[in-house]
């Protein structure tokens, strides 16, 4: 078998014409959907991230600013920052981009955020709606990877899907979000024994561990859809997934690459989240 290659780079232009066209709409109503992004310190990588979405939004007609603070503000500053934002009418959309430094606690900013204008979707209040299957702002890289499947109808309801990897961002919510669809879910990570035993059960796979080559076709079903999250760039400056590409290849039915996988996804399910914020869709 060789895997059909599910491009997400592909499937996102789509998803940005078809939300440019809803932008296109509100605007001529008035409605201007925003997203504010907060950026603290210089890490080059979140720099870049940030620039990504501020970009793509541009792309579908969002408005968009990127609120730069500097590495040593406080966790009162930036508290008073996301208070300003959440009083906003304009601003529909707050992202806090991640890691933040260690003198500010990540779950007192995130729990700071109104959570209809949450639209990372990593306030508790939208997880609990998420886990008991409720409308809401759903994490945006779990929401990006059901996209991908739902685009080539590959069924999800009764199958094995296998995570690997168990963080808030992406882990624990893509389990969940395959369980609200009727998958039976196992969760492997770092303490998991006999990984392979596991792997080879899953008709769905998510390697979502963040090192390069973890996963090759010893540890693939015949047929196995396989979801690679990993983002590595490798010393000579090249990015790759998690996944052995090339081996993985010759078992799997289906496979996403690295670039041009599920990060251009993660993007795109942000994009989608500002439009149902700014539309007012979460109560
Ligand atoms: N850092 C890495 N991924 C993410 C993400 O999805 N959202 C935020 N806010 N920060 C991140």
């Amino acid at each position: 078998m060789v895997a059909e290659v599910i491009n997400g780079k592909e499937l996102s232009t789509k998803l940005k014409e078809e939300m440019k066209q809803e932008v296109d709409l509100l605007r001529k109503q008035n409605l201007v959907p925003h997203l504010t992004v907060v950026l603290v310190g210089n890490n080059p990588a979140s720099r870049s991230y940030v620039n990504g979405k501020k970009r793509a939004s541009e792309e579908v007609g969002i408005s968009s600013e990127i609120i730069e603070l500097p590495e040593t503000v406080s966790e009162e500053e930036l508290l008073d920052v996301i208070d300003k934002l959440n009083n906003e009418d304009a601003v529909h959309g707050i992202l806090v981009q991640l890691p933040l430094p260690k003198q500010i606690t990540v779950a007192h900013i995130i729990e700071a955020i109104d959570p209809r204008k949450d639209v990372d979707g990593f306030h508790p209040i939208n997880i609990g709606k998420m886990m008991t299957g409720q409308d809401t702002l759903l994490p945006c890289t779990p929401y990006g990877i059901l996209t991908m499947l739902h685009s080539k109808n590959i069924s999800i309801e009764g199958k094995h899907a296998v995570v690997i990897g168990r963080s808030n961002i992406v882990g624990k919510p893509v389990g969940q979000l395959l369980l609200n669809e009727n998958a039976t879910v196992t969760y492997c990570h770092s303490r998991t024994k006999n990984l392979k035993e596991l792997t080879k059960q899953a008709d769905i796979l998510v390697v979502a561990v963040g090192r390069p080559n973890v996963i090759n076709e010893e540890y693939i079903k015949s047929g196995a859809v396989v979801i690679d999250v990993g983002i590595n760039r490798l010393e000579d400056g090249t990015l790759t997934g998690d996944v052995d590409f090339q081996s993985a290849m010759k078992k799997a039915s289906y496979i996403t690459p690295v670039p041009r996988g599920v990060g251009p996804m993660t993007i795109t399910s942000l994009l989608h989240n500002t439009i149902k914020a700014a539309k007012g869709l979460i109560k």
